[in-house]
């Protein structure tokens, strides 16, 4: 048992006998978070930081796996939350939030003309497919991104135990920025598609005209296009990827960044494809909960009202730049590099010297948290994180990334490591 994460550890092998993996997210749990140089339990957190169940403080750049925008326990947030806690959570009816925030959202979203809630964003793809496929009366979906755990998606992907090959037949995977890729899935299907169901970004940036054109594509042949903006929603700008690059989807899905942390989720779109929600099944017991949707509203109000969006893409735009200039300075060129959003970045682990990118990026995790820096490789910016939050990050990888070097160069990454490399869950992006 490692010392710095020792409750932590003892808590996981109390939450194993009850809990599969002790974690309800595959992303917060000992797959993705190497077994003894990492911490398993968060107590609290406050604006970019957390503290973890040994004492320990982080700055947090995982974010709730960028579902919390504004920072922990935003105030204005948590003012809003506490008003309606006292009238409740549920009721017999729906309440009036829920139109209101339908109503920022349409204010806010370029091709949001009608809203319908859910909870995680793997409801409001879900809906979306189901709709695309009541729309234009087809089964097949052309996907590229990660969307979630329901069938209709990860089906498609190398963990798919449990879903019937009826339904994996059904969704076709194309590669992103790829013209070509997705003319070759749409052809091969013809008449068959009922959606294009895209990231519009996430590691990498598309090619300038690259989601036009698939807009254009999907149109000519006889299927909806769908943006799962479930991150890049309330993130890239207040309207989402699809302002940010000027190309109106049919539908969208909104879900991390919708409430800061609070468990909501949207489907919105075209009016004319939204009004068929009427007749599809997508209808479940706490939709329309009034805590997440007095959070909504609360979080969208602050994104109108204050640079929140511009502040995030500021800092992100420092943390890169900052980035890109040590891996020049350390000559990692070859084995890490930088890209994405500056609101949503990725490192980019690579193979090296004999060395699996996961073996890499484990060294880089066990560096990472024992300096108080929570990380799986991505910087997931909150409005929450100061100059001197992303400056520290800095100095942190100025220290790991010769380590790293060093470990590959010199073949001893193995006599580093204090726990086993990390494994692929699948490869999603
Ligand atoms: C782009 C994207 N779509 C959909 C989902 C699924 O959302 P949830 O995990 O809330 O169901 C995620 C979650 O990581 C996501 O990143």
């Amino acid at each position: 048992m490692s010392e710095r994460y020792r409750k932590s550890e003892t808590l996981l092998e109390r939450a194993r006998r009850t809990i599969p993996l002790g974690s309800q997210t595959f992303s917060k749990s000992l797959t993705q978070y190497p077994l003894g140089v990492s911490p398993y339990f968060i107590q609290r957190g406050k604006g970019s930081r957390v503290w973890d169940m040994d004492g320990n403080a982080y700055v947090d750049f995982v974010n709730g796996l960028c579902a919390v925008t504004l920072g922990y326990g935003d105030p204005d947030v948590t003012r809003a939350v506490e008003a309606q806690l006292k009238d409740g959570v549920i009721f017999s009816l729906p309440h009036p939030l829920e139109m209101q925030v339908a109503e920022a959202i349409v204010g806010m979203v370029p091709c949001a003309e009608m809203v319908r809630f859910g909870k995680n964003g793997s409801d409001a793809t879900a809906g979306a497919v189901r709709l695309a496929r009541a729309y234009t009366r087809r089964d097949h979906v052309a996907v590229c991104g990660y969307h979630g755990w329901q069938d209709w998606y990860i089906g498609a992907t190398a963990r798919n135990r449990g879903v019937p090959k009826a339904v994996r037949d059904l969704t076709h995977v194309f590669a992103y920025d790829d013209l070509d890729a997705l003319r070759d899935v749409l052809t091969a299907h013809p008449g068959e598609m009922a959606a294009v169901v895209l990231e519009p970004m996430n590691a990498q940036a598309p090619k300038d005209g690259y989601l036009a054109a698939v807009k254009e594509l999907a149109h000519r042949h006889g299927a909806l296009l769908v943006f799962d903006e479930v991150i890049t929603g309330f993130r890239y700008a207040n309207g989402g990827a699809q302002e940010y690059f000027d190309v109106v989807p049919d539908l969208a899905c909104f879900g991390k960044g919708l409430a800061n942390g609070y468990p909501i989720s949207a489907l919105a779109g075209r009016a004319e494809v939204m009004k068929l929600m009427e007749e599809i099944f997508f209808s479940f017991t706490f939709g329309g909960e009034a805590l997440s949707l007095a959070a909504s509203l609360a979080t969208l109000d602050k994104l109108k009202r204050e640079p929140v969006v511009a502040t995030m893409r500021r800092r992100g735009e420092r943390l890169m730049r900052g980035v890109e200039g040590l891996l020049r300075r350390h000559g990692l060129d070859g084995m890490l590099t930088v890209s994405g959003h500056p609101a949503w970045s990725f490192l980019n682990f690579r193979d090296a010297g004999g060395y699996s990118l996961y073996e890499i990026k484990t060294l880089f995790l066990q560096e990472i948290f024992a300096r108080g820096y929570l990380t799986l490789g991505t910087h997931n910016i909150s409005h929450a994180h100061s100059d001197a939050d992303v400056d520290g990050l800095l100095a942190a990888y100025d220290e790991i990334f010769p380590l790293l070097k060093g470990a590959v160069e010199g073949r001893k990454l193995a006599q580093l490591l204090r726990c086993k490399p990390i494994e692929p869950l699948f490869k999603l992006r």
